[in-house]
């Protein structure tokens, strides 16, 4: 039978699964697809006001409100967005749903950082996105993002099908840099301090974790 997916947010939907203890949030919070692996919050400093661009179901905009930041979270679907407010805002925690670059030019707020887990700043063209970030960041805040190391020789907007080969066509785009890249690509956008690397796996051979930060500058 057929892939029911007909839009970009069901494709979405479909990552609505699955619930994470308030005990386990602490160890919830981080950066690589491994639990424990690779470096922790404290790649956004010290926030008092964090935003997550692509929250999914919340669990770091949750980590980061019980550890006392005020957090928020947008994401496109609605269905996880529904589950983070009903498990998460009880913590504090605010989220939005809708897409996050709409969302970045209808708001006038600044947060001392945003972030984006294996999210938007995979899935948004970096050269309309990224300016979009700036501007949103107070002068000396962060950004950080994570999400897999490029396949070699692969640059730019990589395609895929959402509702897989024999469905409808759903198109969905991640962008595909290397570290030099991300880093030309955050000056540009005119951010300092720019860093991208890719933290290896736990394993030889096994997919590494690009991993960026970045400060907007103090005027
Ligand atoms: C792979 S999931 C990661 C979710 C979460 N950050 C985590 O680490 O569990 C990617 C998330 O990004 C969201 N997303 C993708 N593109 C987006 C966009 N342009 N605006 C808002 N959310 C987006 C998806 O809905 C999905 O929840």
């Amino acid at each position: 039978m057929a892939n029911p997916t007909s839009t970009v947010t069901e494709y979405w939907d479909r990552y609505a699964s699955g619930v994470t203890a308030e005990s386990d949030l602490d160890a919830a919070f981080g950066w690589t697809q491994w639990e424990h692996h690779g470096p922790g919050r404290e790649l956004l400093g010290e926030p008092e006001t964090a935003l997550e661009l692509g929250c999914g179901r919340g669990i770091a905009v949750a980590a980061l409100s019980r550890a006392g930041v005020k957090a928020e979270g947008i994401d496109v679907s609605p269905i996880q967005v529904e589950q983070a407010r009903n498990q998460w805002e009880p913590l504090g925690a605010q989220f939005h749903q809708g897409e996050a670059m709409e969302f970045l030019r209808g708001t006038g707020q600044v947060w001392d950082a945003i972030y984006s887990v294996w999210a938007a700043v995979w899935f948004c063209d970096p050269h309309e996105l990224l300016p979009l970030v700036h501007d949103r960041i107070r002068p000396g805040g962060r950004l950080v993002f994570s999400h897999a190391e490029p396949v070699p020789g692969t640059s730019g907007p990589q395609g895929m099908y959402g509702a897989g080969f024999r469905g409808r066509r759903v198109w969905l785009h991640q962008w595909a840099a290397t570290p030099d890249e991300w880093e030309q690509l955050l000056h540009s956008a005119g951010f300092a301090h720019a860093h991208v690397w890719v933290e290896p796996a736990p394993q030889t051979d096994h997919v590494g974790t690009l991993i960026g930060t970045a400060t907007r500058r103090h005027t």
